[in-house]
């Protein structure tokens, strides 16, 4: 589904990617371990299309992004990419459930059917009495699952996650993994996510090991 070669990026000085070559499968699982500091969500970001590598080329379905103008790439991220970021950056003065709607009303598509989609996904994963809370009347792991929810919101075909269980204890982290699993299971979704945790890193089909800008197992 996606292939990425020799992906170089560096800030000023610093070199943080040193040539990775990736492959993801289409409905595949995969997990992304290595030190802090390694490059992993340097590397997410630029296989999300949200940063720009100095050199290299991400391959998505066939298309070279590289070629996308600025539109159709924010247009092709917003349909087909679903984002679980390390801080999760929920919007503040927005609820819960308004949160996890964002994307789909960005998306253009009717807004009864976005609100039920939203309420669904976050009943889901345990958060049916949250709904109109604001992330600052939410716990770090419950802040984390409205995150979820809201990458989901649009069907992507592709979910990147970077921490996605961090702040949730082990019933809640196996919560959530269940669920990408039935994802993956019933519609194909692909996942490539970030991680510390071993069980997960377990679960996943396959584990890749990132050093110091590269991808060494
Ligand atoms: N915008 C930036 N400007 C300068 N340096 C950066 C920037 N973003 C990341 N870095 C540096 O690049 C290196 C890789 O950062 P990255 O966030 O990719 O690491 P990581 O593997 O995700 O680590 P962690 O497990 O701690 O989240 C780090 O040394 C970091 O300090
Ligand atoms: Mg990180």
């Amino acid at each position: 589904m996606i292939e990425t070669r020799n992906i170089f990026k560096s800030f000023g000085p610093l070199a943080v990617l040193k040539g990775v070559n990736f492959r993801v499968k289409k409905g595949e699982i995969l997990a992304i371990v290595g030190a802090s500091g390694a490059g992993k969500t340097t590397f997410l970001q630029i296989l999300g299309t949200l940063d720009k590598p100095d050199s290299g080329e991400i391959i998505f379905n066939d298309t070279d992004i590289a070629l996308m103008g600025k539109k159709e790439l924010a247009k092709f991220r917003n349909q087909h990419i679903g984002f679980v970021f390390q801080f999760h950056n929920l919007l503040p003065e927005f609820t819960a459930l308004e949160n996890v709607c964002i994307p789909g009303f960005i998306g253009k598509r009717q807004k009864k059917q976005v609100q039920e989609k939203a309420t669904s996904l976050l009943q889901h994963l345990g958060l049916n009495d949250r709904l109109h809370h604001k992330p600052s009347e939410l716990s770090g792991g419950e802040q984390q699952r409205v995150a979820v929810a809201r990458a989901l919101i649009n069907d992507p075909d592709l979910i990147l996650a970077d921490e996605p269980s961090g702040n949730l204890d082990s019933q809640n982290a196996r919560d959530l993994y269940d669920l990408f699993k039935v994802l993956r299971n019933d519609f194909q979704q692909t996942f490539v996510i970030v991680t510390h945790n071993e069980e997960f890193a377990h679960l996943a089909d396959r584990t890749i090991k990132m050093k110091d800008g590269i991808i060494v197992k």
